[in-house]
């Protein structure tokens, strides 16, 4: 059965609570819920992990190297940061990862406008909350 990894970045284990304004009021267990409905669905499995930590997020891309076919990555505040998990993503190429944000990154403050890790990816999805997640899923699954 195919298999993607779904990787969270830091603070997205703080949404509900986190700046609703911007983030909605859904929680990280409601996105995983809505994941793994629309895996069912699709027959696909998925795993999920989110962690605070670059270096972890480091460790887990490496480590499904030919484990899981896919990644729906958020990296988070790391995107606009991160060299390691951008390297990371290139270095298990050609496996496909969508990059996903709740929020539409472009529509905020400058220095989220710049996306280290969006050039690793087959694409970048923004601005549509928990749906971005469903929309990276469907499109993985036609992809793998
Ligand atoms: C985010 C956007 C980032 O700029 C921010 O640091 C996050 C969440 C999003 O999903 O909208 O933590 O990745």
């Amino acid at each position: 059965m195919k298999k993607i990894l779904v990787l969270n970045g830091p603070n997205i284990n703080m949404l509900g609570l986190r700046e609703p304004g911007i983030y909605g009021n859904f929680t990280l267990s409601d996105i995983e819920k809505a994941i793994l409905h629309l895996a069912k669905e699709l027959n696909v499995e998925v795993e999920f992990f989110q962690s605070n930590h670059e270096g972890e997020i480091v460790d887990k891309i490496q480590s499904v190297k030919d484990k899981v076919s896919a990644i729906i990555i958020n990296p988070a505040a790391f995107t606009h940061t991160s060299v390691a998990i951008r390297d990371a993503l290139a270095a298990i190429a050609p496996m496909p990862a969508i990059e996903v944000h709740i929020s539409n990154v472009y529509a905020r403050e400058e220095f989220r406008h710049k996306s280290y890790t969006a050039g690793v990816c087959i694409g970048q999805i923004a601005g549509f909350g928990l749906d971005g997640y469903l929309f990276a899923l469907k499109k993985l699954n036609s992809l793998i």
